[in-house]
């Protein structure tokens, strides 16, 4: 089930916002026109992304700088090993909804 949690104009390029969305805290991006939607916590020690720096595509992680690719979830850079969920995303009627990370991702 996909679920309304901000609207288009929340979030301009080069911006994330996050949100509570199925349980859990979710940090939404916008790639150069594109939304993208991940787990909010970094998969090394819990740390807020969105307290982190957005910039080329990737969320640095404010404790320990591990970088992520949004597009992917996928860590660049130690210390972090493991990818962030990702969850699907689309918009509707000005609207950013979000759906829930695949069953694989738990
Ligand atoms: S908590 Fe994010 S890199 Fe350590």
């Amino acid at each position: 089930m996909m679920v309304e949690v901000a609207k288009v104009h929340d979030i301009p390029p080069g911006e994330m916002l996050r949100v509570h969305a199925h349980g859990a805290w979710i940090v939404i991006v916008n790639l150069d026109g594109q939304y993208y939607a991940l787990s909010d916590t970094c998969t090394h020690e819990d740390a807020s992304l969105f307290k982190g720096t957005f910039k080329d595509g990737c969320i640095r992680c404010p404790l320990h700088g591990s970088r992520f690719d949004v597009r992917t979830g996928k860590p660049l850079e130690e210390p972090a090993e493991e990818p962030l969920k990702i969850y699907p995303v689309r918009t509707l009627n000005g609207m950013i909804l979000i759906g829930q990370a695949p069953a694989r991702y738990f």
